[in-house]
């Protein structure tokens, strides 16, 4: 396996995305975390240094570990990574005004290097750089393989220890022929590139059993992909031990709380709690349109009804939660500090230092699309994991205004039809997101020979890479007509439909 130290680059996880691509195995580690018994211990067949914001000549500087350039390794140095590898070999970096590089820059290549097999077939190479400081000097061995008009040293290696240093950043889009080059990296380590999800599906279980040994365990279970797939991992490491618990608000879909519970039940045979706690939930919200308010009142309920299940399963001593890779960007303080974590899950979060439980988190190390690779490996069905996201406050924020039972039902069945629609079209996986909302208002309409004065329903589809930006999905007007004319017929309560398109900026994803 492979090792990345994190020098507190934002764009590390980036690395071990093209690592993973290439079917390698790889582990990010914060330098500070790092020792010589680490090293020993994680015996990487290669090593990786990101990039990161400090230079080499501040204060406490992030260092790599001692020992690192003696283990006989491969080490693949990448900006600031390359200034340290330079700054501890004996080479020299410079600072200060004018040194400093954004953006694009194109390498011309010096002589041939098997690292960059693949690259200046077509002459230069477009590269992304974000740098400070610069090498000023290289270290003793060194040789300069690829120049920019700013970056002498854009490229430099020590081809007899395997040591290469580069001062873009090959692990960004920015940079085409990056992840030519980390294959060409994990190549020359040796690797073959046959690191499987069935592998880590029996390493994760062995690291769960090691962890929690012969105590209990408790997961909240929403039936999105991440929770599911964390809760049959350790269902699968330790049958019984576990015990999850389905918060049922009131404020999912048609027909999901009876589906989720039927599916882990005679699937999987896992331990599992419907806490059906729709009138508390409910209740609470009566009255509520302030959408902060709304939802920090399901978050409240959520942790106290939580609470209350775990509180049956004397001895519970773990948490487990499906929290993802891109959840716990672990940044690199300036000061050498502990990490920080840029964004938590806002689901169960507060729950483990409230209920004094230590966390299991088996999907820690992954992204989205290695969950659903996992969740295939471990049998869930492909319906279920090609599932669109959802929010974990569920309906309430696709009911603008005051939420009333009545108005839950009217969204629940027309949403139900328009991803009928969707899925009939076969339209749903093109999608990254799509579900209908109730408008708090209502409007005239004329059906048969009456008039009508009924709620007016938004649908909303956008495609997105992560959520983070998003566009309206551009349906055909037959589509937008059929669907339309399907919900008003079939829902009660509906006399028009309106289709969303508004991007993500300036609108968000959810209505509220
Ligand atoms: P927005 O509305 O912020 O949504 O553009 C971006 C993505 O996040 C989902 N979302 C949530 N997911 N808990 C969640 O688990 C929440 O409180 C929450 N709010 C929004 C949303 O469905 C979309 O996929």
């Amino acid at each position: 396996r492979l090792l990345i130290i994190d020098f507190g680059s934002q764009v590390t996880q980036l690395i071990a995305r093209r690592l993973r691509e290439l079917s390698v195995y790889c582990e990010i580690h914060p330098f500070n975390k790092v020792d010589e018994a680490f090293l020993a211990r994680f015996a990487p067949k290669a090593v990786i240094f990101s990039g990161g914001p400090a230079s080499v000549y501040t204060e406490g500087a992030p260092m790599p570990p001692k020992g690192v350039f003696d283990l006989g390794v491969p080490i693949l140095g990448i900006c600031y990574g390359q200034q340290v590898m330079m700054h501890c070999l004996g080479g020299h970096v410079e600072g200060g005004h004018g040194t400093a590089e954004f953006g694009r820059a194109y390498v011309t290549p010096v002589g041939k290097l098997p690292l960059l097999d693949g690259w200046f077939e077509q002459g230069d190479e477009q590269v992304w750089m974000s740098h400070g400081d610069h090498v000023s000097r290289i270290a003793p061995g060194f040789q300069v393989y690829g120049t920019s008009p700013n970056a002498p040293f854009a490229i430099t290696a020590d081809t007899s220890r395997h040591f290469y240093a580069v001062q873009f950043h090959p692990e960004v889009h920015h940079t085409p022929k990056g992840a030519a080059l980390y294959e060409n990296f994990v190549k020359l380590a040796g690797f073959k590139g046959d690191w499987t999800m069935g592998a880590y599906r029996e390493e994760m279980i062995a690291k769960i059993k090691s962890q929690v040994g012969d105590k209990k365990v408790i997961c909240a279970l929403s039936g999105g992909v991440d929770s599911s797939v964390t809760g049959i991992l350790l269902h699968e490491a330790l049958g019984d031990q576990l015990t999850c618990v389905f918060v049922d608000h009131g404020l999912l879909r048609l027909g999901e709380a009876e589906q989720v519970v039927k599916m882990f039940r005679e699937n999987y045979n896992l331990n599992l709690i419907h806490a059906d706690e729709s009138d508390l939930f409910l209740g609470a919200l009566e009255g509520v349109s302030d959408p902060e308010v709304k939802r920090k009142t399901i978050g409240r309920l959520f942790i106290e009804v939580f609470q209350k299940y775990a509180n049956q399963i004397p001895g519970a001593e773990f948490l487990a939660q499906g929290t993802l890779y891109p959840d716990v960007i672990e940044s690199v303080s300036f000061s050498g500090g502990p990490s920080v974590t840029i964004k938590s899950h806002h689901n169960v979060g507060g729950l483990p230092e409230k209920m004094g439980l230590k966390l299991v988190e088996p999907l820690r190390e992954l992204f989205k699309d290695e969950v659903r690779a996992l969740g295939r490996e471990l049998g869930l069905p492909d319906s279920f994991i090609g599932r669109h996201p959802f929010p974990g406050p569920g309906l309430a924020i696709r009911c603008p205004g005051e939420i009333t039972r009545e108005k839950l039902e009217i969204l629940r069945r027309a949403d139900a039809v328009y991803i009928d629609q969707i899925r009939k079209h076969g339209l749903y996986d093109e999608i990254w997101q799509a579900f209908a909302a109730i408008l708090p208002m209502k409007t005239v309409g004329v059906m048969g020979d009456g008039r009508t004065y009924d709620y007016a329903v938004s649908l909303r589809a956008v495609t997105s890479v992560d959520g983070m930006t998003a566009d309206y999905y551009p349906f055909t007007h037959d589509f937008l007509g059929e669907t339309a004319t399907r919900i008003i017929n079939e829902v009660k309560g509906v006399n028009r439909v309106f289709y969303d398109c508004t991007s993500k900026p300036p609108g968000t994803i959810e209505l509220e």
